[in-house]
């Protein structure tokens, strides 16, 4: 047990939170997070509307953070209403659209959003479900509140196991560290925390679409597709750095969609 756990009385949800506060002022600063304008941009936008179509829909966009996935969802000409539990992060989010009528956000619990049932056409959510604490409760929810043949689609990755590649990426990254200073707005002070909270999730050891499929059926879900997020990986190099362009390679990420 770290020090941190051994002198809090906090659960895991509230470690959570705090861990992403405290990031919520450099996250749109770090590589990743932050969706640059031009190809990367280009290249969410192209996913999401190969998955959602070109129609305006109603979308509860679940963990929006600093909203910059919810920045895409607007450029489509969504409505959305963004949502996550951390007041910090939803501060950014909030005055990054403050001239923008077509968003709501509400400060709220993905795992349990008090969304009245068959409201949302579709849900969005990036790099939330590795994080969550109890998936099946989730799943089951986020069920509810979509309309008959509404539509999930969620961006995530395995966090906790290096891919082959990876492994030497990691190692040259940490080489570029040495030689030029390590990035202050790549978890840096914080991983401790990181690591204590991912020991006790319950995809802590990196999350899989396989592990997700099971749940969603039992959820209630249909037609689960699994795709690639190559392309969005391919254009994030064309505009990064070589140590970002290094980070890509890191860890194996897929999108997912299934409709109510
Ligand atoms: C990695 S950040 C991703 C933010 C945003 N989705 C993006 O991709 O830019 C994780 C976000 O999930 C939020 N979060 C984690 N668990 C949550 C939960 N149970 N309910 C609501 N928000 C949650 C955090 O507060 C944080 O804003």
């Amino acid at each position: 047990m770290t020090a941190h756990r051994a002198l809090s009385n906090h659960d895991l949800k509230e470690d959570i939170r705090e861990y992403w506060s405290l990031r919520s002022k450099t996250f749109d600063q770090a590589f990743g997070h932050h969706i640059p304008e031009g190809e990367e941009f280009a290249a969410w936008r192209q996913e999401i509307l190969d998955h959602l179509g070109t129609r305006p829909r109603k979308i509860l966009e679940l963990a929006c953070g600093t909203g910059e996935v919810s920045r895409l969802l607007l450029s489509l000409g969504h409505e959305v209403t963004g949502l996550d539990f951390s007041e910090a992060m939803l501060a950014v989010a909030k005055e990054k659209h403050k001239n923008n009528g077509n968003i709501r956000f509400i400060f709220a619990d993905a795992e349990n959003p008090m969304e009245p049932d068959d409201s949302y056409d579709a849900i969005v959510c990036r790099h939330l479900v590795w994080t969550l604490t109890n998936p099946q409760q989730a799943f089951n929810e986020w069920y509810r509140v979509l309309k008959a043949d509404g539509q999930l689609l969620f961006f995530d990755g395995d966090w906790a196991t290096p891919t082959w590649q990876g492994k030497w990426a990691l190692k040259l990254i940490r080489l570029l560290d040495a030689m030029q200073g390590a990035d202050p707005f790549y978890d840096g002070a914080l991983s401790e925390q990181h690591a204590d909270i991912m020991e006790r999730l319950p995809f802590g050891s990196g999350l899989k679409a396989e592990m997700v499929i099971p749940m969603l059926e039992n959820a209630g879900f249909k037609d689960i597709k699994i795709s690639s997020h190559k392309p969005i990986a391919q254009a994030q190099r064309r505009q990064a750095n070589l140590r970002n362009r290094l980070r890509t390679r890191v860890y194996s990420r897929f999108i997912l969609s299934c409709r109510k």
